[in-house]
């Protein structure tokens, strides 16, 4: 039951269909629920603002975002303009200077929809992936040196504090520990990342002393993405680093069965900050402005944002009214084997949410 400003970021490429489905779908829930009210506030940063204003966003943007409750966004990129200037540009900032640490991506096969794993069913695929979201591999240290001479040298470091890993380490054994499995698998690349991916190995087992009833174990990165496709009812919370937490998610949407079901919260724990909601996919320029990206990944992520602050009756039903669509199999995007577009998908959501009341 609250007041809640809402930054809408929708960025580029689909980005922008799919958040305008998000927040029909958190309109709807503000019109059933009357405890509950949305201030939205639209902001037209991205790639087309950066080629009108030489940046992705204003110089006081973060200051801006930090007057509203959350952000909804929805992806950055375009192929007119290099990714890590759009990303650094925008999306990333955004996570690391609102202290968004924890990125939670759900992975789970629903109903009706086929895995494109062979023989696997909803029952296997259940999994929530942790992911580091301030650090490690996704640091501006480094630098290039001798551009473009034969001794050019490249350094992108990863940045790995006992403080960042130990929290995000904690965080996802609290995640475990809350559900009925309790097991946290811990994935790193500690036989040849010597340094950093050793450390994790250490703070996993030192705050791991903290939860003796979660079950736990630890995968080689290599080793976790061919056992994700083999075996994900081996799995029930991985925590892994940023860089890893990224590729190994993409994995998460692909075995839900498609990209444009994966959901993701980045979220700062304190509400000191605001946290931020996305899909886990990008701006999708091969199927841009067609009106076909499945916007159930980001009416997903706002269910997300429902439960960060704590309106879980109003998230369940967001998630009653997805299972129901996808179990019915009339209203699917393409990717799902269907006709509609994307806005006959939101609007369908929108009619059985309001049809709950
Ligand atoms: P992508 O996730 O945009 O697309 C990968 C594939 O999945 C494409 O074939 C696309 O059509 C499909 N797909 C993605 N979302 C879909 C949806 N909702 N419905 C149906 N199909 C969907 O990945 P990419 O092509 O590697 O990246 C494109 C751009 O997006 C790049 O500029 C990249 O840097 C950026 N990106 C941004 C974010 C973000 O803003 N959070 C995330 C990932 C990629
Ligand atoms: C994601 C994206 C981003 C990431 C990119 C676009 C910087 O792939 O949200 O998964 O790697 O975090
Ligand atoms: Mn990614």
């Amino acid at each position: 039951m609250g007041d809640y400003k809402i930054a809408v970021l929708p960025g580029d490429g689909i980005g922008i269909d799919v958040t305008a489905e998000a927040v029909k779908v958190l309109k709807a829930v503000a019109a059933l629920d009357g405890g509950i009210n949305f201030e939205f506030q639209e902001f037209p940063w991205g790639s087309q603002y950066y080629l009108a204003h030489g940046e992705m966003m204003p110089k006081d943007a973060i200051d801006t975002l930090a007057g509203f409750n959350s952000i909804l966004l929805g992806a950055v990129g375009d192929p007119t303009v290099p990714d890590h200037v759009t990303l650094w540009g925008m999306l990333l900032p955004i996570r690391q200077r609102f202290q968004q640490y924890v990125n939670l991506r759900p992975s789970k096969l629903l109903p009706g929809i086929e895995s494109p794993l062979r023989g696997k069913g909803v029952k296997d695929i259940d999994i929530v992936f942790v992911r580091e979201n301030m650090e490690g591999e996704y640091s501006s240290v480094g630098g290039r040196m001798h551009q473009g001479t034969a001794a050019e040298v490249a350094l992108q470091t990863g940045v790995f504090t006992r403080y960042g890993t130990e929290r995000i380490i904690r965080y996802a054994f609290e995640v475990a520990q809350k559900r009925p499995k309790k097991h946290l698998t811990s994935v790193t690349k500690s036989n040849a990342c010597c340094f950093s991916m050793v450390f994790w190995d250490e703070v996993f087992k030192e705050v791991g002393k903290d939860y003796p009833d979660v079950l736990t174990d630890q995968y080689l990165v290599d080793a976790m993405a061919a056992s994700l496709i083999l075996h994900p009812e081996k799995f029930d919370v991985v925590v892994a680093s940023n860089m890893f937490g990224d590729i190994l998610t993409d994995i998460g949407s692909a075995i839900m069965g498609s990209m444009g079901l994966g959901a993701s919260a980045n979220i700062e724990p304190t509400f000191k900050y605001p946290s931020m909601f996305e899909p886990i996919h990008g701006s999708a320029p091969d199927i841009m402005g067609m009106g076909i990206a499945n916007p159930l990944a980001a009416i997903g992520s706002a269910k997300m944002l429902l439960e960060h602050h704590g309106e879980h009756n109003m998230a369940e039903l967001v998630s009653k009214a997805i299972e129901q669509q996808v179990a019915e199999q009339k209203v699917l995007t393409p990717d799902l084997g269907g006709t509609a577009k994307t806005w006959e998908v939101g609007d369908d959501i929108v009619r059985r949410i309001l049809a709950s009341c």
